[in-house]
């Protein structure tokens, strides 16, 4: 049977005190309801319905982006979860299955734990939780063996009910024409005044369904509400991604001090040194050594290359096999063919560099005249000096090399050596006679103060 997924974001998340939309607050580099749709999307999903509502707009953006198929679900007032799925159905017309219910700021779900809830036999299916820790807030899941009978708002609970263990994940499994049955007929009558797609359970038995749950760890249904819970979930999110990493054969020197993007991907045998950053968008291949406090983001680095300490990769460095970028070297939007090295002090932006060409200490692309970016393509095996000016766009024949300090403002044949400098000039005896002339100098001048 197929699956249609409805994410719910239209919530503010008062408690982020924030101008940004909840589920917009980055976790491992990406929106939190990238997150969650990623963890719907193993469902491989026929329909997917975002509900927004408080910054729809940046919302839709950011699913679209992700999603393009994504049909985003506009909720203007947000009365409530079951509310929230009432304004999704026009956007599941004619799709007879299974929908999921998901959260939006609830990002950690597993595959397995979303397979087991689709599966479900039961017409209406509630993830749920045990805990020890008694949350104030949660809906408590009322059950007679297998059977779900009812949840309950904490607000609603009777003390007996409150003391119940088994909480409410907020994820559901439903029948798509019962649950526009069962939504449709959902009032407000409750202590918050909301229309709460928890009703949807007794709703169902009411009407002879069948009704059950499926359970998940506690950790999977962690939710974001607050600047604290998205500290927490970040931690755990690197927590996981370091353990992965190594597990792949990965060594990190210090663990706690590497930070992970969603889709950092790590090769074999790769070397990460402390304090190292990977924004979203990095490949790393096998044997690869990231050293101390570099920071790398949409960046590609090939097997054996060597990046770092204190190198910035930023989106589009490309660099080839055995490529070395040093110590304060910035690539972006560069192609470095395998075997070149740019070891100390450069900037390469917009360009190209050909097999095993050595770009010297000091190098820069002068990419940016203002107004418009240009490209400057330098060939294989060449030699650029130290302190070169590739105003771009320019280029750089193959085997070519550039003088030290050279301004390069005109395109360079292949093999040629480019001088582009004032010649110099030997003063004899001018040193030591300027010095006398600036101490004398000196020794004229007031003493300060009087
Ligand atoms: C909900 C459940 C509760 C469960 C808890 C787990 C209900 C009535 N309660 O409570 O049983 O234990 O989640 O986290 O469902 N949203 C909308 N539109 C709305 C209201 C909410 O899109 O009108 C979205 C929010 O943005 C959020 C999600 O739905 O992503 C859950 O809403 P929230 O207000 O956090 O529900 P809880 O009170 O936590
Ligand atoms: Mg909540």
């Amino acid at each position: 049977m197929g699956v249609a997924l409805i994410v719910l974001a239209a919530g503010q998340g008062t408690r982020m005190n924030s101008d940004l939309p909840k589920v917009l607050h980055r976790l491992g580099g990406a929106p939190l309801v990238l997150h969650a749709l990623r963890a719907g999307a193993t469902l491989a999903p026929e329909r997917t319905v975002i509900v927004a509502g408080h910054g729809a707009e940046a919302v839709t953006k950011a699913v679209r982006a992700y999603d393009p198929d994504a049909t985003i679900a506009i909720q203007t007032e947000q009365l409530g979860t079951g509310h929230a799925v009432k304004v999704a159905l026009p956007a599941l017309q004619g799709f007879s299955g299974k929908v999921i219910v998901l959260y939006g700021d609830t990002p950690f779900l597993s595959a397995e734990t979303l397979a087991a809830l689709a599966a479900a036999p039961a017409d209406v299916t509630v993830l749920g939780f045990h805990t020890d820790a008694m949350p104030q807030r949660y809906g408590r899941l009322v059950t007679d063996g297998e059977t779900l009978l009812r949840i309950v708002e904490f607000k609603d609970a009777t003390p007996a009910e409150r003391a119940v263990p088994l909480i409410n994940s907020g994820v559901v499994a439903c029948d798509a024409a019962l649950l526009a049955e069962l939504v449709t007929g959902l009032t407000n009558a409750n202590a918050a005044g909301e229309y709460y797609l928890t009703d949807i359970v007794a709703a169902a038995r009411a009407k002879g369904r069948t009704t059950g749950f499926t359970l998940c760890a506690e950790a999977e249904t962690l939710g974001i509400d607050s600047r604290e819970s998205l500290a927490a979930a970040e931690a755990a999110l690197q927590a996981r991604a370091r353990a992965g990493a190594m597990a792949n054969g990965v060594t990190l020197t210090a663990p706690d001090t590497v930070f992970f993007a969603w889709d950092t991907v790590l090769g074999r045998d790769c070397t990460v040194g402390p304090n190292v950053v990977f924004g979203p968008g990095v490949t790393v291949e096998t044997g690869a050594e990231i050293l101390a406090f570099s920071h790398l983001e949409g960046a590609h680095v090939g097997a054996g290359s060597r990046v770092g300490p204190f190198a910035r990769l930023r989106p589009g460095a490309e660099l080839g096999e055995d490529v070395h970028v040093g110590n304060f070297v910035e690539v972006k939007n560069t192609t470095l063919g395998s075997g070149a090295k740019a070891n100390h002090l450069t900037y390469l932006g917009d360009a190209e560099v050909g097999e095993r060409t050595n770009i010297g200490a000091g190098t820069v692309t002068c990419n940016y005249d203002g107004v418009m970016k240009h490209r400057t393509v330098i060939g294989r095996d060449a030699f650029v000096g130290s302190d070169t000016m590739l105003v771009a766009p320019v280029t750089v024949g193959d085997r070519a090399m550039t003088a030290t300090g050279a301004v390069i403002t005109k395109d360079i044949p292949a093999e040629a050596l480019a001088i582009a400098r004032a010649e110099q000039v030997n003063k004899p005896g001018l040193a030591v006679r300027l010095m006398e002339r600036l101490s004398a100098g000196k020794a004229r001048r007031p003493k300060e103060g009087t």
